[in-house]
This record gives C-alpha cells, structure tokens and sequence, in this order.
C-alpha cells in the first residue's frame, strides 16, 4: 500500500529539466506573462460574467470576483514555489508527484482534465455564441440554434438543441495549430493578448458613462431561488449567491497557471514562471472587477436572463450605450480571437500535463509521442479534440464551465497542500520564489478555494466525485501497474 504514495526524486527531476527533454525552450517572461493573460482572459469575463450575474449574485458578480481573485491570488503564490522549484512540465501533477505522491499526483492529474479539456470546451461554446452575433451583426443572418447548442438545451421558442458545430471547428482548428509548434502558437497568441486587453479596457472606459445605478440596486440581492429558463434552480442572492457567483466566475481567472504547465519551455524557468504566474493575475485581476462592475450597471440582471443571455458583453453595448455600434462590433472580433487563443492555452496546458503523466508511465505511451518534425505531441493533441470535441459538441456551456471550475479550485486545495507538505519535508531545497507566511497563505488558499466548491453547489460535487471515481478506477486497473517507478522498485 505505501507505494501508492511513492514520490518522484525532486533533485532527479530538476537535473531532467537541465537537460535536453525533447521539447524546446524558447519561451520568455514575457512570453510567459502574454500566455498567461491570452489563456486567462475569455468566456469567463466575456460570458460567465453574465451567467453568475443572472444565476447567483446580479450586480454582486463584482464581489464574486473579488473573492475568486483572492482564492487565486494565494493559490497562486503556493503554485509559484513549486514552479519555481520544479520546472518542468506538467504543472500541479508533476509538483505533487514530488510531494505527497503517486495516487495523488494521479488525482491531480485526472482533476486537471477538467480544468483544460473541460475549460477549453466551455470556451469553444462561448466562442459559438460569438460567432452568431459576429454573423447577424455583419451578415444579418445565423446559424440555426440547433447546430450550435448542445441537445440538452431549448431556445424560447421551443427549438432543441443537437450539436454545436462551430465549436467543434474552432476546436479542430487550433488542435492543428498546436501539432505545428509552441512557438508559432506563442506569438499569435502575443498579437490576439493585446487586442483582447484593449477592448477590455475601451469596454471600461466607454462603459462607465452608461452605468444605470437602478441596475446596481440593490447591489446584493436578498437570498431567494431563482428558476432558469432550462429549469434548473440556483440559489440566488445573499452570501450564497455570492459564492456561487465567486464559483463560476472563478472560471474567468483559470489559466494562470497554465503558465507553469509551459516551464519546460522557458528559458530561465526559475526566476521567469513566478513573473508569469503571479504578473498575469495581477493584471486581470484588475480588469476583471472594473469589467463586472460596469457590464453589470450597463445591463440588467433581467437581461442576463432573457435576451442578454448570450454575447452579452455585445448584448449590453448594442441596447444601452448609444453610438457605441462599432465598439460592439470590434468586441465581438476581438472575442473570437480572443477566445481562441484560450482555447489554444488550453488545449497546450492538457496535451502537457498528460505528456508528464504519460512519461510516467500513468498513462498510455501515445501520449508522450512527439511528431518527428514539430516535436510536439500530435497524437495527445489528436485524441485530445475528439475527447474536447464530444463535451463542447454535447453538454451545455453552464454545465462545462462550473465542472471547469470545480475541478480546477479541488486541484488548487491540493497544491495549497502541497505546499505545507514541501517545507516540512524537504526544507533546504532550492526555491527560485519562496510563498510568504506559510502555513497562513496556503491555509487561507484551502479556505477561500473551499468555500467557492460550497458555493458550486451539489450537482456539481456530484460531478465532480463522478470523475473522480472513473480516475480511480482507471489509476488502479492500468496506472498502478504501468507507473515507471513500479516498475524502478
Ligand atoms: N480564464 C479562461 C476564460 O475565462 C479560461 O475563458
């Protein structure tokens, strides 16, 4: 039983990254701050916003924000020592494979596949939504809402759903971008990031002048049950509201540490992954709670429920901020570029993590095969858009994206862990940057991160113990057995 908590030697790992491990380190503190904000930017300020506005809080979205942006801010101080202590590949699995061992390395790893695979799904939906408005804004026309919802999905008009086809063609797109290699991905990325921040910032700007302070009142709505217009209840208003809206907003700041699933990329890992991590939080972090606060005023919590429901960002310009058509239009361009490179982060972020895993021997060789030529893993990357693929295609955008966001702050509890773990057993070890006031931080990190699963709701505890409970079962009738330190002892 005790080699279900056997652990990879950290000194062995950090002497792997020195040398040559087959990818190619060509990314910068830069780079690393631009693939930060170009995987942490997208649906869940562009589209989850509004969806935590019309399920869980109204205008409180804004507190909801502050909440996730502390749960994150401290997790990611604790995910910053351990990429800089272990940069290599894999992210929260490879630090944990270090730390508290096998079986829950695996957990982690497993859980992160909702984090990227399920987050690039809910994204590749939101980027549907776009691309209707993008369509009816500039060629008056539209695909029919059921080839690009999922069948569990009605329109008012009683139309269902069957199969979201744009989203499963940008998937498709950005999977074939991505077996053609890191870095022409990068910069593409540099070029949408800076687009994105702008509109952020114009929506801001512009935004505040037509901020309707009845729509700010009252700021927090008292505790009730609202119904949505697919029947399912979500505890609206109060502290509740809140958490919940803290919850599914939390989706909006995943990604950085999608940062540190690259460090086997970077060039100076050590000092360039916490500049990535915690520089690309800061910055949006910022942007987030002024975007809340001013979309929430310029539309109303009835909107976000009704018409406003999808584009809403496009939605609240195009109805309320007069003269303003062109921002509307520029929004939803930049969006879709937007939200593509996130997906792209995304999709890196997995195809890395089950790269580790599978050089590990936890998962099955294919995984870590790289393509002759690119030198990327184009076989993780091909089964990786079927798998995507069937989830954007079939499961509505609220169901991915809080399954997103659960698995993600479950797997931020266990870095947070980690973390107090780490100094206990192996204090002297090199840090390129050290998480202040442990155990209080990474304490407070389990806390906050715990009390937005709270908030999540039970449908999606239920969720997520479903899936966990496939990875156990997968962990001990393959992973067990093929792990290469199994085979070492
Ligand atoms: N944070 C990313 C987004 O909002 C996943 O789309």
């Amino acid at each position: 039983m005790k080699n279900l908590f056997r652990t990879k030697d950290i000194v062995a790992l950090q002497q792997e990254t020195d040398g040559d491990n087959g990818l190619k380190r060509t990314l910068t503190a830069t780079n690393l701050v631009a693939l930060g904000i170009g995987a942490i930017i997208g649906a869940g300020l562009f589209v989850r916003t509004a969806a935590a506005a019309a399920n869980n809080a109204g205008p409180a979205v804004t507190i909801g924000f502050v909440i996730a942006g502390i749960g994150c801010a401290l997790a990611g101080l604790c995910y910053a020592e351990f990429a800089s202590m272990i940069p290599i590949a894999g992210s929260a699995y490879t630090y944990s494979y270090a730390t508290l061992g096998e079986l829950v390395a695996w957990i982690i790893g497993w859980d992160l596949v909702l984090e990227y695979a399920l987050g690039a799904a809910t994204v590749a939906i939101a980027w549907s939504e776009y691309l209707n408005k993008l369509l009816s804004t500039f060629f008056h026309t539209s695909i029919p809402y059921q080839w690009c919802h999922s069948p569990f999905e009605h329109s008012v008009d009683g139309v269902s759903g069957m199969m979201n086809i744009p989203a499963l063609v940008i998937l498709l797109l950005l999977s074939l971008l991505l077996i053609k290699g890191t870095k022409e991905s990068a910069s593409i990325n540099g070029l949408i990031v800076v687009t994105k921040v702008a509109i952020v910032i114009l929506f801001i700007g512009f935004g505040w002048s037509f901020i309707n302070p009845a729509n700010h009142t009252p700021f927090i709505p008292p505790a009730q049950t609202y119904v949505d217009s697919q029947n399912v209840p979500h505890n609206f208003g109060g502290v509740l509201g809140i958490l919940g809206a803290a919850g599914v907003v939390f989706f909006a700041f995943i990604g950085f540490d999608a940062v540190s699933t690259a460090a086997q990329e970077a060039k100076n890992p050590k000092k360039d992954m916490p500049i990535g991590i915690l520089g690309s939080l800061a910055i949006c972090t910022v942007l987030y709670l002024l975007f809340a606060y001013v979309l929430t005023g310029v539309a109303s919590t009835e909107d976000f429920r009704s018409t406003g429901r999808e584009a809403s960002v496009a939605f609240a310009i195009e109805t309320y901020m007069t003269g303003f058509g062109w921002l509307a239009k520029l929004v939803t361009v930049a969006i879709l570029a937007g939200f593509s490179s996130v997906i792209l982060v995304m999709l890196l972020g997995q195809s890395r993590v089950f790269y580790s895993m599978s050089r590990d021997g936890l998962i099955p060789k294919v995984f870590s095969d790289l393509h002759p030529k690119f030198r990327t893993p184009y076989k993780s990357n091909m089964i990786l858009f079927v798998f995507v693929g069937l989830f954007a295609a079939f499961v509505p955008g609220d169901i991915v994206g809080d399954m997103t966001s659960i698995g993600t702050l479950f797997a931020f509890m266990l870095v947070c862990v980690g973390v107090i773990i780490m100094r206990k057993k192996n204090p002297n070890l090199e840090r390129g940057f050290r998480t202040p006031l442990v155990p209080l931080v990474p304490i407070l990190g389990i806390i906050v991160c715990g009390a937005m699963i709270y908030g999540l709701g039970w449908p999606n505890w239920v969720r997520l113990f479903i899936w966990l409970a496939i990875g156990f079962v997968i962990y001990f009738g393959y992973s067990a057995r093929n792990s290469k330190l199994n085979k070492k002892s």
